[in-house]
């Protein structure tokens, strides 16, 4: 087999076999292909597409390249989430610990995020002594015994899209349903996950900015996961503003302690018992969607919820009082608020923008090597659809420099009020094939 066959057969829109994807993605990962044909074939890709056979050959050919965590050991149907991005997106912190109460097994391994705000992992340092540098039996042990674990990433997972993804970053074709869906769907695989549940974004907040774009993402990972034996379900989500009122580290954990409580923001709420239910169903802890939804509600009102996510804490060296006493969190030494210009309704938060806002208060990192402040972050007052009257509130800038001035104009451009305005739809739809 030759590379250069395979460029030109995908060049002129043909369909590739199994063994040649196979062929491209060892001699890749290998070193043997050398980038410049990897990167035409990523070209050839990006306007040919490829069809369902194809994404799910290169998905496994991906996920074939490195480690396979092998999760056997945990019982159950291990049912693994993921979200393609968002601002504030608290959603992990509160779903691991629910899901976990109700029986279904998280065995979460993460890794630290870049962008607006840390990672999950780093979220959950803002506890005193937390880790996620545990032994992978431990790991198993611990998700046996209580249902849910976090561990850091371990293993060489996935070096043909670590390999990949930085290839298409310098080349044009980052933005390539057949090969965004397969870089995702590979990751999750290689992690273990015998089923999955996608939250895919839209909105400015989001990679996939229209609702067309987002369905089609969608259905390209339901399709790839459903056509390698995982089941794999896809709910699509609104990203216009940012999910709940807090965006930043400690921050968000407090809203996850909030919310596991019964006290966390609507939307929150919502999505978390929208997405759980999906997962309790996959792994078939309940026959229905509404029964799930009534265990996981059960879980939140009796305390179970929240007790899981205490020993969660305890089980990996966290203080545990923190659930009871948020005060032991990081605090940022200002907080400052930014007024409402004029009265009316709030029309726009723009999520992005505001993402951005939090980032310049130190709350994310750019690099894999810069330091996050936990403490500081945005927490909204306000949501889009709730009416303000000026001089009124519209967020707390939680910082530990007295001059925000930057940030502040930074808000300016990401906020509106207006005469009228509708809360925007949360779950745009449900795609499940
Ligand atoms: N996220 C990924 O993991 N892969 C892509 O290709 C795009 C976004
Ligand atoms: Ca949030």
């Amino acid at each position: 087999m030759r590379m250069v066959d395979i460029i030109e057969k995908k060049r002129d829109g043909q369909i590739l076999t199994k063994e040649e994807i196979e062929f491209f993605i060892e001699g890749y990962t290998n070193g043997d292909t050398p980038d410049y044909q990897a990167s035409s074939l990523a070209m050839a890709i990006f306007f040919q597409d490829m069809n369902e056979e194809e994404r799910a050959a290169l998905t496994m050919a991906m996920v074939n390249s490195g480690d396979v965590i092998d999760l056997s050991k945990i019982n159950g149907i291990k049912v693994d989430k993921h979200s393609t991005g968002g601002v504030g997106d608290t959603t992990t912190l509160v779903l691991a610990p629910l899901v976990a109460a109700v029986g279904v097994p998280v065995a979460k391994m993460s890794g630290r995020g870049l962008g607006h705000t840390g990672g999950t992992i780093d979220k959950l340092e803002s506890i005193d002594g937390f880790h996620v540098e545990i032994s992978e039996a431990d790991f198993i042990k611990l998700v046996n015994e209580n249902q849910v674990a976090v561990i850091g990433q371990t293993g060489n997972l996935t070096p043909a899209d670590k390999k990949l993804y930085a290839l298409r970053d310098v080349t044009g074709t980052v933005n390539s349903i057949p090969l965004i869906a397969s870089s995702i769907m590979s990751k999750k695989i290689a992690a273990g996950a015998d089923a999955i549940v996608l939250d895919v974004k839209t909105g400015n907040g989001a990679f996939m900015k229209t609702l067309e774009d987002a369905e089609a993402l969608a259905h390209a990972m339901v399709s790839i996961g459903n056509n390698v034996g995982r089941n794999t379900m896809a709910i699509i989500s609104d990203m216009s503003q940012p999910l709940g009122r807090a965006i930043g580290n400690a921050l968000e954990l407090k809203e996850a302690i909030d919310t596991l409580n019964g006290q966390g923001p609507e939307d929150l709420t919502e999505l978390v018992l929208t997405l759980g239910s999906q997962m309790v169903v996959l792994a078939e802890r309940a026959n229905t969607l509404e029964e799930a939804r009534q265990l996981l509600n059960e879980a939140i009102e009796n305390g179970s919820a929240l007790d899981k996510f205490k020993t969660f804490l305890e089980n990996q060296g966290g203080d545990a009082s923190v659930v009871n006493l948020p005060e032991l969190l990081p605090t940022a030494e200002y907080q400052i608020d930014y007024k409402a210009k004029s009265s009316g309704v709030v029309s726009e938060l723009i999520a992005n923008e505001i993402g951005v806002a939090s980032m310049m208060l130190g709350a994310g990192r750019q690099t894999k090597d810069d330091d996050i402040d936990l403490s500081v972050g945005i927490v909204l007052n306000k949501k889009v659809g709730d009416k303000v009257n000026v001089g009124e509130s519209l967020l707390t800038i939680h910082s530990n420099r007295e001059n925000v001035d930057d940030v502040i104009k930074k808000l300016d451009e990401s906020i509106e009020i207006k005469a009228q305005a509708k809360t925007p739809t949360l779950i745009h739809k449900i795609i499940t094939e």
